[in-house]
């Protein structure tokens, strides 16, 4: 059986407030036998803050995104070990939102990949089409050409220590939920991608889905057999939301 995930991207939300009155109710909510993986990714500035008020609990902590880089003269960059020294144990890459206003490439998502496992830390690596690209049937090549710039850098094996998410872009943020199935045709896709170059390895990725999850639909994309859990923009700002959505992800 594949791990559980549930984890809550913060994107660009919070202050020191809010994010400690958010960290005190996930602990006073969080049971003591969860049966997911549980991680917050909060924005840079905050992780240390986080860490600390998660330490010695369950709830892990991620950031949202590093360097490719592991140190210099890169003004306004994060390094993936300076991440695992405040306490970090996974960074997202390739979010949509990296890529779409950001510019990140597929092969600067692979690297920032690379730089994330090579400091001890597990990538959380989201792939995803774009609403015209599905709508012109393009969603397997988009997907399939993210994914296999990771395995031409990284190869198959450094798969068996990484995340995946898939987020359709066009239902991130927009109340718009992939269906289950829509959600499954990709996860078995993903899955499909992978286990032609290792079957060992495809089996035991997390593949999560993202794009407008909510307690009140992530049952029925969780039960879907290739869907392992969620990365919940959102609605992981709500406290009792997303202790709900964990509780989804009991199997
Ligand atoms: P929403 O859950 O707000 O749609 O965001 C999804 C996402 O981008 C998580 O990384």
């Amino acid at each position: 059986m594949r791990r559980r995930i549930v984890a809550g991207n913060w994107k660009m939300h919070g202050s020191v407030a809010e994010n400690t009155t958010l960290v005190d109710k996930l602990l006073q909510g969080f049971p003591a036998d969860a049966g997911a993986d549980c991680y917050v990714c909060p924005p840079f500035v905050y992780l240390r803050g986080v860490a600390r008020q998660l330490d010695g609990s369950a709830i892990r902590v991620g950031a949202q995104d590093a360097s490719a880089e592991i140190q210099g003269a890169y003004t306004g960059e994060v390094a993936a070990g300076m991440l695992a020294d405040v306490g970090c144990s996974a960074v997202i890459v390739g979010h949509s939102e990296r890529r779409t206003l950001h510019h990140d490439s597929d092969q600067l998502v692979a690297r920032k990949f690379m730089a994330v496992q090579a400091a001890g830390l597990t990538p959380i690596l989201c792939v995803g089409e774009q609403l015209g690209q599905r709508e012109s049937k393009q969603t397997e090549q988009v997907v399939g050409r993210q994914l296999d710039a990771v395995l031409d850098l990284v190869g198959v094996a450094a798969l068996g220590k990484a995340i995946l998410a898939y987020e359709p872009v066009w239902a991130i943020g927009t109340g718009r939920t992939a269906t289950p199935q829509q959600a499954e045709d990709v996860h078995h896709f993903i899955r499909k991608r992978i286990a032609a170059l290792d079957g060992k390895i495809a089996g035991l990725v997390p593949v999560l889905y993202g794009g407008s999850v909510k307690a009140a639909n992530a049952g029925e994309l969780f039960a879907m057999p290739n869907v392992d859990g969620g990365l919940i923009g959102g609605a992981s700002l709500n406290a009792e939301e997303f202790l709900a959505i964990l509780q989804a992800a009991r199997t």
